[in-house]
């Protein structure tokens, strides 16, 4: 039980495929209280109805990230329902389906902007919002990324320069929350069939030429990316702040 008497919030559960609910998975396996958000009230059916499975019975709570309101209700009520947050994991990104796919330079202001304030900004609003309630006993922040944040991927696009906002904004939080025992780390993880994915063209063909070229030659589980967060999120970290950890059956380190 890594995580017992330890509390913490999942944010970016849309459906039983989310990244964000094989986290929530295996956070609440070791021991953890968990609460949840939801992203508008067409998710919140979905997000209740996972949180019912569990043992401990869950806050959920409305949170889209774009809204500065949301941000600052969801921790006042979680300041009232848990007192402290140990774990905050951040499994959230958006960018219009359009600019997921052919050319970068294509890219419209407004879409970057989009992905930029969804996936990226969002991280800061979130740690901020967090830190008084994780500054009580210490905390670990952890955020999902992608190997489009530092290499090209084609159509992941304006996805990548989101991605390497949030990368260094993971580095940025962690000097800034060091020295209240916060960490932040982030997963890279390698392509999961979710929701989110699919809204990215060629998706497919993605999966497959990282199955192929990966050292172990196989996609990643999503339950491999459960336990990369566990270890994030427990003492088992504890001397790890600012890094990110590739869960990807090692595809990243081939050059070729
Ligand atoms: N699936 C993959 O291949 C893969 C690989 C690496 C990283 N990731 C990252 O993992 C994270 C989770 O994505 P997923 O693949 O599990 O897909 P998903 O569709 O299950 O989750 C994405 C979540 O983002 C939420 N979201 C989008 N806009 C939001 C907003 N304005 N406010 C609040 N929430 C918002 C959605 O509601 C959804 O719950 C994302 O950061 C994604 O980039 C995914």
């Amino acid at each position: 039980m890594l995580l017992e008497g330890k509390k913490g919030l999942v944010l970016g559960v849309a459906n039983k495929r989310s990244i964000a609910w094989a986290i929530a998975q295996a956070l609440a396996r070791e021991g953890a209280e968990l609460a949840f958000t939801y992203q508008g009230d067409r998710l919140k059916e979905s997000v209740e109805e996972l949180a019912g499975t569990l043992a401990q019975k869950s806050p959920i709570l409305p949170c889209d990230v774009t809204k500065d309101e949301e941000i600052k209700s969801l921790f006042n009520a979680l300041g009232q329902a848990f007192g402290a947050l140990h774990v905050l994991v951040h499994c959230i990104a958006f960018a219009p389906k359009e600019e997921l796919e052919g050319r970068t330079v294509d890219t419209s202001r407004n879409g970057f902007s989009i992905a930029q304030d969804v996936s990226a900004y969002s991280l800061l609003a979130l740690a901020k919002g967090a830190e008084p309630l994780m500054e009580k006993e210490g905390g670990s922040i952890i955020a999902l990324t992608y190997l489009g944040a530092e290499k090209v991927v084609p159509n992941y696009n304006v996805m990548g320069m989101a991605k390497a906002s949030l990368e260094s904004g993971i580095r940025y939080l962690a000097y800034d929350l060091g020295p209240k025992n916060i960490r932040v780390n982030g997963i890279s993880a390698g392509p999961v069939n979710t929701l989110a994915a699919r809204g990215i063209s060629g998706f497919t063909d993605m999966l497959a030429h990282h199955r192929d070229k990966a050292p172990l030659k196989r996609n990643v589980e999503i339950s491999e990316i459960g336990d990369a967060a566990l270890f994030l999120a427990s003492s088992l970290s504890s001397g790890i702040t600012g890094e990110v950890i590739h869960v990807d059956c090692g595809y990243s380190i081939v050059g070729m």
